[in-house]
């Protein structure tokens, strides 16, 4: 097997999530690569090393810019906060280094412009980790729309809920809160929620052409651990918006971090002509379906457990036998084996989103916030 060195930039949430996706992929799929964890890089050196030691990196870096200049080190992966996504990305692919990049591509769409660009120019393969996509059920459902069995699309419908920042003492800015910074973050949950619904929206029913949108910011100061003063909170706590895709069909899309009780609740909902389909992150192994075909006598709504393993379900026939589930974290190993086999020139493998696929998804996010302060429809 090739191997593929990678660097991962970032030991948090997605650091982990990652270095699982290059561990395991390999051992349950075909690839011509072999990705290896070369080089993890971070800036608190006990805390890295621990880390690098836990995934099996073979070395570690305190500077990304460091990691870039290795020659050792075939593709850089960003785990790292939206404020550095855009610096790292344009410096790795001008060194000629593929990228794996979290979402959202930029803190807005000047900058994933400016990594499209980058990237085009250094003709580095690249992809953006909306991992969602990569959840057996939602891929199922990508297929059934695809297929044509829902006939005209009617309606999309997604939700994302959290809960996590309704105290009022939360700080904003630094580690595990830089989400609440809007320097760091460029936006609250449109570019970190919203920007998955989005994402998996465009890939199943095609462009977004025009939006109108509200958007609250609830707790309208707190304190800023860099500063230690009481700051204004840039982003958004909330935001719903109503859309129009290019199709024809419509959409409601909402997202908030004070919906309390809900953790990470990441539903969508699609009504064709013939047929719907429902999807909820917290039961992701199950896509509900309703045939109007059906016999009368039984119609309703099924749920089906997306486990077969022999071809019918996207990605299970890699894994163990028919009834038993995956997680979360698999999406990231399906995102790994999409990445590695379009470097074997398969066009037909390449699933995952690209540079130039996020921007669209920012600017649909930007598009968003902009309706959100105008109050108008806004055009994509
Ligand atoms: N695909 C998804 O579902 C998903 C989920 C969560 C986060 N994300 C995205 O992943 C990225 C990271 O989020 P997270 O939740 O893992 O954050 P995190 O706070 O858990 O981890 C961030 C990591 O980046 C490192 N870091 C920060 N500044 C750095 C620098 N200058 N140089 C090197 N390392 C630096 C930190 O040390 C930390 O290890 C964000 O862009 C976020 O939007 C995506």
């Amino acid at each position: 097997m090739k191997k593929l060195n990678i660097g991962v930039i970032g030991y948090g949430f997605m650091g982990r999530t990652h270095s699982n996706a290059y561990r395991q992929v390999s051992k349950f799929f075909e690839t011509e690569y072999e990705p290896v964890l070369k080089v993890a890089c971070a800036r608190n050196e006990e805390r890295l090393k621990s880390f690098a030691r836990n995934w099996g990196y073979e070395s570690y870096e305190t500077d990304w810019r460091r990691l870039i200049e290795r020659d050792d080190v075939d593709a850089i992966d960003i785990a790292a906060p939206n404020n550095m996504h855009r610096d790292i990305a344009i410096a790795a692919a001008e060194a000629g280094k593929m990228v794996l990049c979290e979402k959202p591509l930029g803190r807005n769409p000047e900058e994933s412009r400016e990594m499209v660009q980058a990237g085009g120019k250094g003709g580095v393969p690249n992809l953006v980790w909306f991992n969602y996509r990569f959840v057996p059920a939602v891929a199922l459902a990508k297929n059934i729309v695809q297929s044509g069995k829902l006939g005209r699309i009617f309606h999309y419908r997604a939700n994302f809920l959290q809960d996590w920042t309704i105290d009022a003492d939360l700080p904003q800015g630094g580690e595990g809160l830089w989400r609440l910074d809007v320097d760091a973050a460029g936006s609250g949950v449109t570019g970190d929620l919203l920007a998955h619904c989005i994402d998996t929206a465009m890939w199943i029913n095609g462009p977004i052409a025009s939006v109108t949108a509200m958007t609250e910011t609830f707790i309208k100061e707190r304190m800023h651990q860099d500063t230690g003063n009481v700051e204004k909170v840039g982003i958004d706590d909330a935001c719903a918006f109503l859309a129009r895709f290019a199709n024809g069909s419509l959409a409601i899309f909402e997202s908030t971090r004070y919906a309390r009780g809900h953790k990470a609740l990441y539903t969508f909902e699609i009504n064709g002509e013939n047929a719907s389909i429902t999807w909820d992150l917290h039961d992701l192994h199950r896509l509900s379906y309703f045939d109007y075909a059906d016999d009368k006598a039984v119609r309703g709504w099924r749920s089906i457990h997306v486990s077969n393993a022999g071809g019918e379900h996207p990605y299970m026939d890699k894994w163990w036998v028919p009834g038993l589930n995956i997680g979360y974290e698999h999406s990231f190993t399906h995102g790994a084996f999409h990445f590695l086999k379009s470097l074997e020139g398969e066009e037909g493998e390449r699933a995952f989103p690209t540079f130039a696929d996020a921007l669209q998804t920012d600017k649909v996010c930007a598009a968003v916030l902009e309706s959100g302060s105008s109050r108008k429809w806004q055009e994509v």
